[in-house]
């Protein structure tokens, strides 16, 4: 098999390469990203990319078809992946998570690729207090990052038939430690400040839903859905388990039962936050019973303090740092490397004033 990565350098990237290539060494793996967050290594030891065959510095809004020359499977996770980073750049955030997504599956049909598996995420159902929703419910996607993946399933499902399997995973929120640590994600957040500061703020009044999963868990259902034999050509499936759905509230006091002495601040003056969700994953455990997800709530915020503590993290003003994504690209930005487009600049300005 070989197997193409899009967006391999980020979060949940490194993670799937580390259990594609230790369940099978056989694979050959190849790796394409911008590079954006190369340099926010959060692991000591082996530089990420070593596990990949090939990895290539590309762009997918102008997708190298030379690429998928021999490719089974492509697995696309290139994103600008949360609600601030498509608030701030809502043009790139559509090109690259929606049209670059379609353009590489047309791509990667006619190239005779088998399986294309996409990203997608559960925040597609906005605001759904009122029950769990399912793969049938509406979706209600209330930001520019909601509709990228809401446009994405729709467009690539006619593009779906026995020669190319599609699947769209709609996972629930991401967690845990990875070589490329995100702490814009809640429970990351939550257990950063209660090391940092004994702190944890609450942004919201701690009520909305979120669905959690652990970002091993999330390439554990990637591996499947590379090679699934059930769900039919297209196949759009929540990703999570159902005791997993939380009120942000409760992820607060699971981390101060494991992190003792820890002050936990709710906004009582915040605007409603509509972002709340309940989500049911009973297809997921019907077609991929084997792949539910195993690591739970209190075992990810042992993982996650360990993981941190082993770094040396300290950083009380951490929103301010390189772990949140959109402060990276904000900061390249500023420092003229990257375009409003979020392209890489021609003109380095670092090469300019070397060559002045
Ligand atoms: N982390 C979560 O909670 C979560 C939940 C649901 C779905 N997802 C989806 O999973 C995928 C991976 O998420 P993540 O947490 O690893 O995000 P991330 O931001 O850490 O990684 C995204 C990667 O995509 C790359 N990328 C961005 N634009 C690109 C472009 N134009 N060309 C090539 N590469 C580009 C970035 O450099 C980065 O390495 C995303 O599609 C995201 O929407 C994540």
């Amino acid at each position: 098999m070989r197997i193409l990565i899009t967006g391999n350098m980020g979060y949940v990237g490194p993670i799937l390469v580390r259990r594609l290539r230790d369940s099978y060494p056989e694979w050959e793996l190849i790796g394409l990203d911008m590079g954006y967050f190369g340099n926010c290594l959060s692991s000591p030891g082996v530089l990420p990319e070593c596990r990949v065959q090939r990895q290539h510095f590309a762009d997918v809004r102008i997708f190298p078809a030379e690429l998928l020359a021999g490719v089974d499977a492509v697995v696309y996770l290139a994103a600008l992946s949360n609600d601030p980073l498509g608030h701030a750049f809502e043009d790139a955030t559509l090109a690259v998570n929606y049209r670059g997504c379609i353009r590489a599956a047309k791509m990667a049909k006619e190239a005779g690729v088998r399986s294309f598996v996409f990203a997608s995420s559960c925040s597609v159902y906005g605001c759904a207090e009122d029950g769990a929703r399912t793969e049938e419910s509406a979706v209600n996607p209330l930001t520019a990052y909601a509709k990228s993946k809401v446009w994405t399933e729709r467009d690539l499902a006619p593009l779906a038939d026995e020669d190319f399997n599609i699947t769209c995973l709609r996972f629930a929120t991401a967690c845990g430690m990875s070589d490329r640590l995100r702490l814009d994600l809640v429970l990351n957040d939550f257990v950063a400040g209660a090391l940092a500061s004994n702190k944890i703020s609450i942004l919201s009044d701690g009520t909305p839903w979120r669905p959690l999963i652990h970002v091993k868990d999330m390439a554990r259902a990637i591996d499947w859905a590379i090679q699934r034999e059930t769900g039919g050509a297209f196949l759009m499936v929540n990703v999570g388990r159902d005791d997993w759905n939380y009120q942000v509230k409760d992820l607060a006091e699971a981390v101060a039962t494991i992190i003792p002495g820890v002050d936990i601040s709710i906004n009582k003056h915040a605007q409603p936050d509509n972002r709340s969700y309940r989500v049911s994953f009973e297809k997921f455990k019907q077609l991929a019973p084997s792949f539910t997800p195993q690591i739970d709530l209190l075992a990810a915020i042992r993982e996650l303090r360990d993981g941190l503590t082993a770094i040396g993290f300290h950083d009380e003003n951490f929103r301010q740092s390189e772990f949140i994504r959109l402060n990276i690209l904000m900061g390249l930005k500023k420092q003229g490397v990257l375009t409003d487009d979020l392209e890489w600049a021609t003109e380095l300005p670092l090469l300019k004033a070397a060559s002045a």
